[in-house]
């Protein structure tokens, strides 16, 4: 099965769990909305990917894993879109949740979202309940307080920010969980997986900033210019456009060095490679900056 069927058979198992029963139609609607169609999917994809390099033993966990992450992830943007932090009408290309419905709907979309990925880690945790509870335990750890993405979005509220905390935690936690995550799924140790997840993560908020500076809301499938127009630290203002992009290419360099030994360790950084290039802001729009 190619990677990417596998990743929406989990997710679309994951929601599921969540819309069994006698549920509310407004809500249990919206928890769907909110994943699929999905965006880019490239946490799941590189949790998958390092569990295969690593041999993916025990792939119902791996499968847990991935769909757990993207739902935190897509809860998140649920939450970042509100009103009271980007207020944001487009998501993917259509109406953001609080648009489509209501706040209410959009808050509990959210919760619902956050709580679900940890019942589908704890759900599969029958096969190999050590690996489950790390799981468990580092989806936590990169998605609350002081590390995860809460930490991230909670810089945005002081006067003051540490930016490389406030990247690190806003995008680079769920990259570092994703990592690390399918090491654990293929019951290795995760702390060798660190670097690689930290620095995709940072490469990856890069890449976000030059979109954000270069495209526009329909190339982006959501509102184009919001680092400028919230005044938010980014790397655009920081290098230049093609300071950003040379800074980029370091950081893959970096990150393709700082893979593992394991056994899908060629297989990986093709992966690394294939994801750098869909990531990179195609050649016109960086020349025409
Ligand atoms: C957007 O993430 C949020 C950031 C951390 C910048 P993605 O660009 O991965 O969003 P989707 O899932 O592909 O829509
Ligand atoms: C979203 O960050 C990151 C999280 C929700 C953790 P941004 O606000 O920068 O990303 P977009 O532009 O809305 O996708
Ligand atoms: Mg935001
Ligand atoms: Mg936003």
């Amino acid at each position: 099965m190619p990677l990417s069927a596998r990743i929406e058979s989990a997710i679309s198992q994951a929601i599921g769990m969540g819309q069994g029963g006698v549920a509310p139609p407004k809500l249990s609607k919206a928890l769907n909305y909110a994943v699929t169609p999905g965006g880019a999917r490239i946490r799941p994809t590189i949790l998958m990917s390092v569990a295969l390099a690593c041999g993916d033993d025990r792939p119902e966990l791996t499968n847990a894993a991935a769909s757990a992450l993207e739902l935190i992830h897509c809860a998140s943007l649920v939450h970042d879109d509100m009103p009271c932090f980007d207020d944001a009408d487009i998501r993917r290309g259509k109406p953001t949740v609080h648009r489509e419905w209501d706040e209410p709907i959009a808050l509990l979309t959210g919760d619902s979202l956050i709580v679900l990925a940890f019942e589908v880690l704890a759900k599969a945790a029958g096969s190999d309940p050590m690996r489950a509870v790390q799981l468990i335990r580092t989806l936590a750890h990169r998605t609350g307080m002081p590390n995860g993405i809460c930490a991230g979005q909670g810089w945005e509220s002081e006067a003051e920010v540490d930016l490389r905390a406030y990247h690190r935690a806003k995008t680079g936690a769920l990259f570092i969980a994703a990592t690390q995550m399918g090491a654990i799924a293929a019951g290795q140790d995760p702390d060798q997986w660190e670097e690689l997840g930290a620095r995709i993560g940072e490469a990856f908020q890069v890449a976000d900033d030059l979109r954000d500076a270069l495209y526009d809301a329909e190339t982006l499938g959501k509102p184009a210019g919001q680092d400028d127009l919230h005044d938010r630290p980014n790397a655009v203002s920081a290098y230049g456009v093609q300071g950003a992009v040379r800074h980029l290419k370091d950081i893959l360099g970096g990150a393709i060095a700082s893979i593992p030994s394991c056994p899908g360790e060629a297989a990986l950084a093709q992966m690394v490679r294939a994801q750098s290039e869909r990531l990179t802001p195609v050649a016109p729009a960086v020349n025409r900056a």
